[in-house]
């Protein structure tokens, strides 16, 4: 799997707890969790809800604003079971900045 890295804020300040970031021409949530980053799709699976308008549960998982679904941060599993997959970005704290990868094949 080929990864494009792209850069998206110089430190974890600059982001909240919820960020809706657009990069390379796509929408992306970014979320901080116990000072660890993770990044997923913009919008629900279910009916585009819009994820950065939601919030991050006592577990960790993110919950939609629209009908409250819960999903994995870590691996965009439905985790109130309704069968529906959040799809998650690799992301990295470097010392050049924090990074979101796209798996290239994916992305074109
Ligand atoms: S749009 Fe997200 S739970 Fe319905």
């Amino acid at each position: 799997m080929l990864i494009k890295w792209h850069k998206i804020a110089e430190d974890i300040s600059e982001l909240t707890t919820l960020t809706e970031i657009e990069i390379a021409n796509k929408k992306i949530c970014v979320a901080i969790h116990n000072e660890v980053l993770f990044a997923c799709a913009a919008k629900c699976p279910h009916a585009s809800g819009v994820m950065a308008n939601g919030f991050i549960d006592a577990l960790g998982n993110i919950v939609c604003p629209l009908h409250r679904y819960k999903f994995n941060l870590k691996n965009g599993l439905n985790v109130s079971g309704e069968g529906y997959f959040l799809k998650t970005y690799p992301i990295e704290h470097r010392k050049e900045g924090i990074f979101v990868g796209f798996n290239q094949n994916n992305f074109l």
